[in-house]
């Protein structure tokens, strides 16, 4: 039998109240309390509770947000009530020619207020609660039955699993129906195409159907992997009194914990209310997400409902739609970037057009097999499209106007950059530049090694690293560990403390660890967590550099693609003299370093804050060292606080500490704490 009272039951609720919580806080208010680690240990303590004790894992908690088996297919939902759409309006007479239309049905639209929101342009779905659990989500289908995606919402973080999210809030109707949109904010879909296209996989063309694409995933996973986001705008159905206005509904949505468009206002007349509108056609770009327009409402929801429909168009509403962000315009060319991966992007040179205001000379094309799945052809006039802020992209050609002077684009077979022949790894989409010596990647190349989560070198920025290559003082990465400080002086803009410094940043990089040093060689699909994962298996770069491919695909994570780059990067004449050459300048990190993962914890239980600087380890590698000796490190001291590791020009933390009786340490005291 299950006993739920006991205490690690209750730690078990508590966890859950406080991740549901803290998780809103993040994903919802965007005012979080506490840092990603806190957060992490907590789940990861929640995670731990729940492998103990299987039979506790409901679907609420928020260790199921990580998607969970595959479906065969989506099952259908009959909605509770029709989910409507709404009737557009192209221009300012539109929307009083729909006010006057509703106030010869109603007089009481003569003394209406209203509610402004902005119309995401994501996908509608509709979410059910039972006594505030979350149970069932769908998509809006037809409007009257949509497909079941339940366990796919639940991945998205700011869908609430519980209600209300925040103990103080109304409390949860028996039944409640929400309806809202997920979407994805323009941010995160250029990441997410990014890293798609580094890694040789196929770029999606806008934020909305990425959406739709990875809400309507039959792998939960992949939902989860995927940065979507939620906002609430109605309610379908509820047990118990609805409120009566738009601005209240927004309000008691709010209230429970869902998230409400922050930009949505409450305007006393329409005239107020146009004038909203129309300001947000300048500042539709200021929105994280891409709005196609703005919606009117009736803030009287008992007046909009008593106006009925037309069609599937609710009367009490509609959407002002701006002006479409997409012209056409000639394609002159098509140019090919290579990326630090290599990879060989393919861009559209435009005749140059004005798009919303800004004058656009260049768009993606994604990859060559857009190219030709579009058949875009060199001279074509081709639709363009520019969103916010997102990179324009070419829809296709207007094949209506062409000519017959256009030409199919051939791919290159070589590098544009270095002119060595190009290839393409079965299964991908992409074309590589294989060369490590190619020009156009070493840029990237020495970018990356140098950037934060690699080496760290300090003071080391794209303009810099252009010097370098400009200048003939750096070819590959280990160069910059031959530099000399004459030879920086000889450079542009470079003083004594200067070059110094840059000497200084990049020989303490030498005190890297081997994972930071994997990733900072930028091996195609080796990123951070799969470079730790190889710095624990092979105890130096020699070891990794004669790795099998039967070898490299024992360790977890790593599949037969990834195996065969990393493979293929050592075996290139290039990269192997890299390798000597770091190995020479004394760039050699061992596995077991001070910042790696070490067997024993004696930091366990301990909580560190961090202040000054210290002798030798960076604040990264401080924190680093601790979490590898099983500690915690938080950001301000408190009561908690195990000890302050303290350094050169501590301030306030110290004072703090010394105050509450933290004891201090230095870095030797913490490495002595630590075994090493
Ligand atoms: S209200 C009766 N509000 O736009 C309620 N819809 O073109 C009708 N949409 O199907 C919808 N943001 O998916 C409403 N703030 C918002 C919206 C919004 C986006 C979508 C919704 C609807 C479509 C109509």
């Amino acid at each position: 039998m299950t006993d739920t009272t006991s205490p690690t039951r209750l730690r078990l609720e508590q966890l859950r109240d406080e991740i549901h919580f803290h998780n809103y806080r993040y994903h919802v208010l965007d005012t979080p309390v506490i840092s990603d680690y806190e957060f992490d240990r907590l789940l990861a303590e929640l995670r731990q509770i729940e492998a103990e004790n299987p039979e506790w894992v409901t679907p609420d908690s928020p260790t199921q947000r990580v998607g969970s088996q595959p479906a065969a297919r989506f099952d259908k939902v009959r909605h509770p009530g029709p989910i409507l759409s709404l009737a557009n309006a192209f221009s300012v007479q539109d929307v009083y020619a729909w006010n006057e239309r509703i106030t010869r049905i109603d007089e009481r639209v003569a003394q209406a207020d209203y509610v402004v929101e902005p119309k995401i342009d994501g996908l509608s779905v509709v979410l059910h609660y039972r006594n505030g659990i979350f149970i069932l989500g769908a998509t809006r289908g037809d409007g009257e039955v949509g497909e079941e995606v339940t366990t796919n919402l639940r991945t998205v973080r700011s869908v609430p699993l519980r209600l209300p999210v925040d103990p103080a809030g109304p409390p949860a109707p028996a039944y409640l129906v929400v309806r809202g949109e997920v979407f994805m904010n323009i941010a995160d879909f250029d990441a997410l195409n990014r890293r798609l296209e580094q890694a040789g996989e196929k770029a999606y063309l806008n934020p909305r159907n990425t959406a739709a694409g990875s809400l309507r995933q039959l792998d939960p996973a992949l939902t989860a992997s995927r940065p979507l986001n939620l906002l609430t705008y109605q309610i379908v159905s509820i047990d118990g009194q609805a409120p009566v206005t738009q601005w209240e509904t927004l309000a008691f949505l709010r209230a429970l914990g869902f998230p409400v468009s922050k930009e949505a206002s409450h305007q006393p007349t329409l005239d107020a209310a146009m004038v909203e509108v129309q300001s947000w056609e300048f500042r539709r770009s200021s929105l994280p997400f891409e709005a196609d327009g703005m919606v009117i409402k009736l803030n009287d929801l008992v007046l909009a409902r008593d106006l009925g429909f037309v069609g599937k168009d609710p009367r009490g509403a509609i959407a002002f739609k701006f002006p479409a962000q997409e012209v056409t315009t000639k394609l002159l060319d098509i140019g090919v970037n290579v990326g630090r991966t290599g990879v060989l992007t393919p861009y559209a040179m435009l005749e140059p057009v004005d798009i919303g205001g800004v004058i656009v000379k260049q768009a993606t094309l994604h990859n060559f097999d857009y190219i030709a799945e579009k058949d875009i052809r060199v001279g074509d006039r081709v639709r363009v499209k520019r969103a916010g802020e997102v990179i324009p992209y070419v829809i296709g050609p207007v094949v209506e106007l062409r000519s017959g002077v256009e030409s199919v684009y051939q791919p290159p077979t070589a590098c544009p950059t270095c002119g060595e022949p190009v290839e393409n790894l079965s299964g991908e989409v992409a074309w590589y530049c294989v060369n490590a010596a190619c020009p156009a990647q070493l840029i990237r190349v020495l970018e990356h090694f140098v950037s934060r989560g690699a080496m760290d070198i300090v003071g080391l920025g794209i303009k810099i690293v252009e010097q370098l290559i400009d200048s003939g003082l750096v070819h590959d990465v280990a160069d910059l560990y031959t530099l000399r400080r004459e030879d920086l002086l000889a450079l542009e803009g470079f003083a004594e403390k200067k070059a110094d410094n840059l000497l200084a940043a990049i020989d303490a990089s030498r005190g890297q660890s081997l994972a930071r040093l994997v990733t900072a060689l930028g091996v195609r699909g080796v990123g951070e967590v799969m470079a730790a994962d190889l710095a624990r298996f092979f105890p130096d770069l020699e070891a990794l550099s004669r790795a099998s491919l039967e070898n490299l695909q024992t360790i977890e994570g790593v599949g037969p693609n990834t195996a065969q780059a990393i493979v293929d990067w050592f075996e290139r004449p290039a990269n192997r003299q890299v390798i000597g050459k770091l190995h020479t300048a004394g760039v050699w990190p061992q596995a077991v370093s001070p910042t790696e993962p070490v067997g024993e914890q004696p930091l366990a239980g301990m909580t560190f804050v961090i202040t000054g600087t210290l002798p030798t380890l960076s604040r990264d590698q401080a924190k680093e060292y601790i979490q590898a000796h099983g500690g915690k490190v938080t950001d301000s001291v408190s009561k908690k606080t195990s000890y302050l590791v303290a350094g050169e020009a501590a301030g306030s933390k110290l004072a703090k500490a010394q105050e509450l009786g933290v004891p201090v340490l230095d870095e030797a005291g913490l490495r002595k704490m630590g075994g090493n």
